[in-house]
Formats: structure tokens, C-alpha cells, sequence
């Protein structure tokens, strides 16, 4: 992978200024791309590693500094035993062999969901692949892991019961920026972009709360098929949206001057 900075094609079609720092995707289609193909579900999933590899060196050479993936959710546990086990063995083979490369590339590495169900050794890797990227601010991938909105929303209100309970947080409601630092994405700005490929229009339990304000796009590229001008589709509309913040129009123009 050569170096981000040594890249040419670096335009993302629209102005810097309206580049959104942080998008997140729904990675859907693998399935659907392989079985067309009359390939193995697997195989559409491994093929979806590369469209994750190439999608997140597009993104931050477009500019955008955080990117969120929706890689394994605590519903697909749920599917059969030998997907489940193939995706953990992409997992453990995608971090092994992209952690130099994000080391390389000064990119921080953040994953959110429950990894305590994870294999004890993905688990192991995912934890030392994060420490070894801490440091590093410029750029940062998200990996959702045994995730889902509901779960992190109840984890998040059990830690934070434990601790009025110690007396390290007021009892009564808290608002929202102290609640905020016991979710899994405490420190992550919220995603100003939500992408949705394979035509499918939901969300599926998916950063629903830091979505308040999100613009959503979705697309009908499946997964794998996913490329830097689907990306700089999404980013042409997004830069066409006014983002109000239930504000009206006007003020949010007013203070655009
Ligand atoms: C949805 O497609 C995709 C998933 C449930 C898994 C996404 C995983 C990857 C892209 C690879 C692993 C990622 C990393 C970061 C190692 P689907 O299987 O639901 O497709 P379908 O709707 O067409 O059946």
C-alpha cells in the first residue's frame, strides 16, 4: 500500500471546507455480491475486506479524518456457525496483516461493541492493535465489533448506575455530554455522514444516538463493488444538504456569514 501522502488522486469533488470529518458505513452486500457471482458467502465477505482496505486509504486521502465500519454486529452471532467463524478469521487475518500499515500510516486505530465475546486471541489482537495506535490524532478508523446501539446504550447506563452508585457521578439525569463518555465511542465526534450500500434503507441498530444528526445516504453499489467515486457521489450530496441542527434555515445561514 503505498503511502497516503505519495498518492495523486487525492480530490474528493468537493470543497475541503465541506469534507465531513467522521463518516460511518453500513457495510451491506457481501452476500448478495457473491451469490451473483455464484461465489461462497465467504468469498463476498473477504472480497468486502478489500473494498474496507481501499474505501478507508480513499477516505482520509478525501480528508476525512474518521471513518467508522460496521464490521460484525451482536445480531449476526446469530447467523449460521460457519459465517460466524469465517468472519472472526477475516477479522484475525485483517488485523495481523493491516496493523504495519496503519502503524505506517499514523492511523488510530478505535473499536466499539462488546469484545468480551469475542475469541480470547481476536480479542488479544484487537486490544494490542489499538494501544499501538493510540497515539497517533490525525487520522482514525472505527471497527464495530459485537456491536450494536441497543447493547452499547445498555452497557453505558450499567457503568454509569455503577458509578453514581460509588459516588463518582451525580445521581438524577445527566446530560448528554457526561452520558456520552460512557458510550464506546466516548472521544469519537459524531459521524456527520452515515453511508448505507446495497440499496437497503435502515440502520440496524447502528450508532443510533450519535446519528442524531447525521445526513444519510444511501446507495445501491453492493459492498464489494463500493469505489472512491460511489464515495464522491455520497460526498457531492452531502455537501448539497443544509444541516440545520433543528435550527431554521435562516439561522443557520445567518451564521454561515
Ligand atoms: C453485510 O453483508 C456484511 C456483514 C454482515 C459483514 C461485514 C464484514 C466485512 C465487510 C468484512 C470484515 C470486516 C473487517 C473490518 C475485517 P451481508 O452478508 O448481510 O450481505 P447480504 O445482505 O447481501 O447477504
Amino acid at each position: 500500500m503505498p503511502e497516503i501522502s505519495e498518492r495523486k488522486d487525492f480530490d474528493p469533488g468537493i470543497p475541503a471546507e465541506r469534507v465531513p470529518a467522521h463518516v460511518a458505513f453500513i457495510m451491506d452486500g457481501n452476500g448478495r455480491w457473491a451469490q451473483a457471482r455464484g461465489l461462497s458467502r465467504l468469498e463476498g465477505h473477504a472480497r468486502g475486506v478489500r473494498t474496507v482496505i481501499e474505501t478507508a486509504e480513499t477516505a482520509f486521502r478525501f480528508g476525512i479524518r474518521t471513518i467508522t465500519l460496521y464490521a460484525f454486529s451482536t445480531e449476526n452471532r446469530d447467523r449460521p456457525p460457519e459465517e460466524v467463524a469465517a468472519l472472526m478469521n477475516l477479522l484475525r487475518t485483517f488485523i495481523g496483516e493491516y496493523l504495519p500499515e496503519l502503524v505506517k500510516n499514523e492511523v488510530r486505530l478505535r473499536v466499539i461493541g462488546d469484545l468480551s465475546w469475542l475469541p480470547g486471541d481476536i480479542g488479544e489482537a484487537v486490544r494490542g492493535a489499538v494501544a499501538r495506535t493510540e497515539n497517533f490524532g490525525e487520522r482514525t478508523l472505527v471497527v464495530a465489533l459485537n456491536y450494536s446501539s441497543r447493547d452499547e446504550t445498555l452497557r453505558a447506563a450499567a457503568a454509569y448506575a455503577d458509578d453514581v452508585r460509588r459516588g463518582n457521578a451525580p445521581a438524577g439525569k445527566p446530560d448528554w455530554a457526561t452520558f456520552a463518555r460512557y458510550l464506546d465511542t466516548a472521544g469519537i465526534p459524531d459521524p456527520d455522514l452515515l453511508i448505507r450500500t446495497s440499496g437497503e434503507q435502515r440502520l440496524s441498530n447502528f450508532l443510533l444516538l450519535q446519528s442524531a444528526y447525521a445526513e444519510l445516504y444511501f446507495c445501491d453499489a453492493l459492498w464489494p463493488d463500493f469505489s472512491a467515486d460511489d464515495l464522491r457521489r455520497a460526498l457531492a450530496v452531502y455537501a448539497s444538504r443544509e444541516r440545520r441542527f433543528g435550527k431554521t434555515g435562516e439561522q443557520v445561514r445567518e451564521e454561515r456569514k
